[in-house]
């Protein structure tokens, strides 16, 4: 009888006899909001046709509006309107919290706080709440996460009543991408940028330069991107000596580099970009040999592995160069912060440099038993340059090589080989953003069967558990007070063995996934388990989105 009627049911529904039901709204989204509760016993049912109100004098407001509809027809089909000034829209789009005193109040606001929303569901329809139009955008990416994948004209969601209160843990959310090793289009930038907003990422790190390609245009010294951006072939794989045979090139120019900044900044993401110095810098000696200790000639690196071929540390040319270019790079680059790299500087040629070991010299610099004279170069070198950044109200952050000759004023440390450099960094009181190898390096492989994935760089060490169970406070070497110099977290992506967008996608997804729980996320919220459950869903909008990712997570 019941096996009947459901098939009665189901005949109705394929010949149109019945309405479709409508599917249902879900808030288990990654990253998990703050605070959610739901009320899955009633619901609001959202339409074609329905408007969005929002002020549309405000155009950050409009734009998160105009992103709001553009999202929701995306996953549903469903077109709403966009209505700005109706009192009567079941959709608004608010700034100001105003029903809620204690959200409202303008206390002294953590930056966090800062982007902080409300979306609350009941009978009324949606309404997103705001203290400024960056929490409207999160508000409208939670939405569109908890929509279900319609096919067009299935036309209806209902949506459980819900408030959601929602803030990141983190204010620095990030990603890397190297764009020195193989280069990627302004179109896949972008297409990486719409993925990091997905997942609630504010900040992009642009490694713009590399042994193996210069990709900045500098306008004063056309020949350094021109010439520096384009290698004479490419070691196929790891470094067997075996060569592709082919030139690789490309950078981006300013006018792009603008277009991107642009872009990212509409989804709420800053662009830090990266001039790698004084090391990893063969492309800028192919092209300007007498920077080199050695004069060169120098040809834009082919292979893998670091160079000891580096910037001279005694050539006052050199400081002219790097000014030239981070002058230029202030121009095109709103950033507070520029990273100036400093990893995998070898000191082998500096040691035997009549001008380096002149330069050492006449700043006495000797061994101190901490740092050897060179690192102290090194730290001078990168003094001169924070200076010249402090004077267009910029601060460096460099990789914790940097710690090696000594810190300096506000310089932000970024701890890659491992977490060591982040504790003692933060231990002296500068800032750190925390990007161990060992759980946010996405260049590796992410399943243990590394024969079955893209070519990668070797090592099953960052699987999308692991990256997920970091923990960035170091609480166990850390205090409260030095806890608070952590602003956060980043995912590098390394391009060595990535020259294509697909694979490019298929290193960051899902793992970006389980960064965005790190970031985001508070750790007693944290659940790998939960995690997986909730991943097939954020799939679906990958796959909307037509990017690749890796269908097995371990
Ligand atoms: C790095 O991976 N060399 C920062
Ligand atoms: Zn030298």
């Amino acid at each position: 009888m019941k096996k009947n009627f459901l098939l009665i049911v189901l005949l109705a529904v394929v010949f149109g006899v019945m309405p479709a039901m409508a599917q249902r709204a879900d808030y288990r989204i990654i990253p998990t909001p703050k605070s959610v509760e739901v009320d899955t016993l009633q619901y609001f049912t959202l339409a074609e046709g329905m408007g969005i109100a929002y002020d549309a004098d405000n155009e950050e407001v409009a734009r998160n509006a105009q992103f709001l509809s553009e999202w929701v027809e995306q996953a549903t089909g469903i077109k709403l309107a966009l209505t700005p000034n109706d009192k009567k829209a079941v959709i608004r789009m608010s700034l100001g919290f105003a029903a809620d005193k204690k959200l409202a109040k303008d206390a002294t606001l953590t930056e966090q706080q800062q982007e902080a929303y409300t979306i609350n569901v009941d009978k009324n329809g949606v309404l997103i709440e705001a203290r400024n139009p960056v929490g409207l955008f999160r508000a409208a990416q939670t939405l569109r996460k908890s929509m279900p994948i319609l096919k067009k004209g299935e036309g209806k969601v209902d949506m459980p009543y819900v408030k959601i209160q929602d803030e990141p843990r983190f204010v620095y959310r990030g990603t890397l991408l190297d764009c020195g090793r193989h280069f990627f289009t302004v179109d896949v930038i972008k297409q990486m940028l719409d993925v990091m907003a997905l997942h609630g990422c504010n900040q992009f790190h642009w490694h713009l330069t590399e042994d193996q390609g210069w990709r900045f245009e500098v306008k004063s010294m056309p020949n350094l991107a021109l010439h520096g951006s384009v290698r004479q072939e490419t070691v196929v794989g790891p470094n067997v000596g075996i060569y592709d045979g082919q030139p690789y090139g490309g950078y981006y120019t300013q006018e792009e580099c603008r277009d991107v900044v642009r872009y990212a900044a509409e989804r709420y993401i800053n662009v830090v970009p990266e001039i790698d110095l004084p090391g990893h810098m063969q492309s800028a000696l192919h092209v300007f040999p007498h920077l080199g200790c050695t004069g060169g000639p120098y040809p834009v690196r082919t292979y893998w592995g670091v160079s000891r071929e580096v910037l001279c540390g005694g050539n006052p040319e050199t400081m002219t160069f790097l000014k030239t270019v981070l002058g230029e790079l202030c121009d095109v680059f709103p950033s507070k912060i520029i990273h100036i790299g400093g990893d995998e500087c070898p000191k082998n040629r500096w040691k035997e440099c009549p001008k380096c070991q002149a330069k050492i010299k006449e700043l006495g610099l000797v061994d101190d038993g901490k740092h050897s004279p060179e690192n102290q170069l090194q730290s001078y070198i990168n003094k001169e340059v924070e200076a010249f950044l402090a004077e267009r109200g910029r601060d460096i952050i460099g990789w914790d090589e940097i710690l090696e000759g000594g810190l300096s004023g506000k310089s932000i440390i970024m701890s890659w080989r491992g977490t060591k450099g982040g504790v003692e960094a933060a231990k002296q009181g500068h800032r750190v953003i925390m990007s161990p190898n060992v759980y946010g390096y996405i260049d590796h492989p992410q399943l243990k069967d590394v024969a079955k994935q893209p070519r990668t760089t070797g090592g099953y060490i960052v699987s999308a558990s692991k990256m997920y169970s970091f923990e960035p406070l170091m609480k166990e070497e850390l205090n409260e007070e030095q806890q608070d110099y952590i602003l956060g977290v980043q995912a590098n992506l390394w391009t060595e063995h990535v020259a294509y967008p697909e694979h490019l996608f298929y290193q960051l997804l899902p793992r970006l996934g389980a960064m965005s729980e790190v970031q985001w996320c508070l750790p007693e919220q944290k659940d790998f388990e939960d995690f997986k459950n909730r991943l097939p869903r954020l799939k679906k909008l990958y796959d909307l989105l037509g990017v690749k990712y890796c269908t097995g997570i371990e």
